[in-house]
């Protein structure tokens, strides 16, 4: 049998006495995109740092590809961080350093290359996320907010990971931007077949990229396709998916859908993807 890609068991996580989660369960299979949606602190970036093995949890299994990283020393986790890429809430690159650099960042720790070679890779990466090569010298704060955000996935990606996290990656984007940015997450599932989970609030973003969905609701997580997700009976998951901002993002979404891929569950495709990251939002 195939492991899943993550599997979360029985997740405790406290601080002092407030309980973020309690007993949450969670399954990645390969090659999906996985939403996680919850209310503002409902525990999703907690979340995120447990799977990362930042946060060590109270109780609960954390197995990524078949091993459990709540059990590993520091040490013991430097190669499983090799196979996975983070972009975080903020984009979280370091100010102080050009595009270039940042991406280069993961190369300096993990790989011993030389520095042509490094810029070329970085170079790569660069333009795989849709931004121009001369965004390369320019430093975090000289670029828009979409463009921060594909820097931050670049840099995400410097290592050729399996596994791409990211963070409320359209939050605070235009919707044009956003749109751009979820082609991205597509494009790069398809050609890099990459298992992606991201955390959202944006119910666009939802409809046109995730397979299947996790709502963290009483500190547990309730998950299925996007599909059936919409007719869970637990009454947030009901608001949200059937509240005034969900009827425009699902009668979207359906459009999208019905005319890019033939709609097999599980299927990522959407029309446009293979070359809307490389567009650009330039915004
Ligand atoms: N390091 C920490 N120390 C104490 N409380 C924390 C810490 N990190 C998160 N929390 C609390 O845990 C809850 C979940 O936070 P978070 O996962 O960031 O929520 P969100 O779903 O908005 O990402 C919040 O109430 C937050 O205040
Ligand atoms: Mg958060």
């Amino acid at each position: 049998m195939r492991y899943p890609v993550i599997e979360v068991q029985g997740l405790v996580n406290r601080f002092g006495s407030q309980v973020v989660h309690d007993g949450l369960d969670m399954e990645v299979r390969q090659d999906e995109v996985f939403g996680i949606v919850g209310g503002s602190g409902s525990g999703k970036s907690v979340l995120l740092r447990s799977i990362l093995g930042l946060q060590h949890p109270a109780a609960g299994t954390v197995r990524i590809e078949g091993q459990d990283i709540t059990r590993l020393s520091e040490q013991q986790l430097r190669p499983i961080k090799a196979r996975y890429g983070v972009a975080f809430q903020s984009g979280a690159l370091y100010s102080g350093l050009t595009v270039l650099q940042n991406v280069q960042l993961p190369m300096m720790e993990y790989l011993q290359l030389e520095s042509t070679v490094r810029d070329e890779l970085a170079l790569l990466k660069i333009r795989l996320v849709g931004l121009p090569a001369d965004a390369a010298g320019k430093y975090p704060a000289q670029l828009s907010g979409g463009m921060v955000k594909r820097a931050a996935v670049a840099r995400a990606l410097a290592l050729d990971p399996a596994l791409l996290f990211l963070d409320e990656p359209t939050s605070g984007l235009d919707p044009v931007s956003a749109t751009a940015f979820d082609d991205l997450v597509l494009f790069l599932q398809k050609e890099l077949r990459l298992t992606i989970v991201m955390i959202t609030h944006d119910l666009d973003s939802i409809f046109r990229t995730c397979n299947r969905v996790g709502v963290i609701v009483n500190r547990r997580m309730e998950s299925d396709t996007v599909e059936r997700i919409v007719d869970n009976p637990d009454p947030w998951i009901r608001e949200y998916f059937h509240g005034e901002r969900a009827r425009g993002a699902r009668i979207a979404a359906g459009a999208g859908r019905a005319a890019g891929s033939a709609g097999a569950s599980g299927s990522a495709g959407a029309s446009g993807a293979g070359d809307g990251g490389r567009s650009g939002d330039g915004a």
